[in-house]
């Protein structure tokens, strides 16, 4: 039988369901403004690889001619950008939550077998919680954009008042080709993410819509018989350890469940020994276990 848990707590989908809009209205009205003066291209002395933005580009978008409206809309969306990501984060701090999406000093190593797993190149991923090694570092990192797009574009809407701020960063200009390439990061990583949700399937981004996340069933919950001798630690538990999915262990906050299924003597100690190599011999390898799940490795 299928278990439904809780994964996405009601604010953070708030949070984050209130920023995709924004985020896709922020940047649209921001190339609105930037084609009144779009001086950026990849390539050296006269020669252009990659022209920001071909006219081609502009015309299929609609985009000429509508510098004030852009305008109008970057710099109201702005508040509701920056309002939003700064009580999401806060509510990061406040709730705990923050330790499931910052990286630990294992995520880098782990975001690259988690790259290769994806790529198929490698069979198991790193077992994760909530979020795998990439993402944490993906989620993160655009976090800080948001930061730094606030920072850059407050420096280059009122360059005066935050002349500060904007000396920081480099002076007018280079503040102004910084609020670029954040957005156009915030663009690749919008790509990414689409393709990783797509991937990752239905139940993946239903549970950011409802909260609630479908795990496989009971009969694919992963047994550890724990194997004690008695003599050494007679306070030990006699009993085998459960370990239910990752994101059980979240919600409860422990590593795993111990059930105790029978208590049995230190006489028993060698059937005992015989019992657990029997069940494991009977289990499904470590490899399987439900929280390493393709869906939950996915993003
Ligand atoms: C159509 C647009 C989008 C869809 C369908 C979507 C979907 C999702 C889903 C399904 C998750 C949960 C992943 C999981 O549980 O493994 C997620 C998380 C996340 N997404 Fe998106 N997303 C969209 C747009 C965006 C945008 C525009 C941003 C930021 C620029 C963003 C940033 C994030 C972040 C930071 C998280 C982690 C949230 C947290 O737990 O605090 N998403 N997204």
């Amino acid at each position: 039988m299928k278990r439904v848990i809780k994964k996405h707590p009601l604010a953070i989908r708030w949070f984050h369901w209130i920023n995709f809009p924004v985020v896709a209205i922020m940047v649209f009205s921001g190339m609105l403004i930037y084609w009144a003066n779009d001086v950026y291209r990849i390539g050296w002395g006269n020669k252009t690889i990659l022209k920001f933005f071909p006219d081609s580009f502009y015309k299929a978008l609609h985009i000429p001619f509508r510098l004030a409206e852009g305008m109008s809309l970057h710099f109201v969306f702005m508040w509701l950008f920056a309002i939003n990501g700064f009580v999401y984060v806060l509510y990061l701090i406040f709730s705990g939550e923050w330790r499931l999406i910052v990286p630990n000093k294992k995520s880098l190593k782990e975001s690259f077998l988690v790259v290769l797993h994806d790529l198929h190149l490698r069979k198991s991923a790193p077992p994760q919680k909530k979020y795998n090694a990439a993402q944490r570092i993906a989620y993160t990192g655009v976090i800080i954009m948001g930061l730094g797009s606030l920072l850059t574009g407050l420096s280059i809407y009122k360059p005066i008042q935050f002349h500060t701020l904007c000396t920081l960063l480099g002076g007018y200009e280079w503040a102004r080709a910084e609020h670029f390439i954040l957005t156009i990061l915030f663009t690749l990583f919008f790509i990414v993410h689409i393709v990783q949700v797509i991937l990752a399937g239905w139940n993946n981004f239903r549970s950011m819509v409802t909260g609630l996340d479908v795990l496989p069933g009971a009969k694919e919950i992963f047994l550890q018989p724990v194997i004690i001798n008695r003599e050494k630690e007679p306070n030990q538990f006699t009993a085998p350890v459960i370990k239910i999915s990752q994101h059980e262990t979240l919600q409860n906050e422990t590593h795993q469940h111990n059930v105790i299924l029978e208590e049995k003597k230190p006489a028993e100690e060698a059937d005992k020994t015989k019992d657990a190599s029997d069940l494991k011999d009977q289990l499904p390898s470590n490899e399987n276990k439900p929280g390493d799940t393709e869906d939950s490795n996915k993003l």
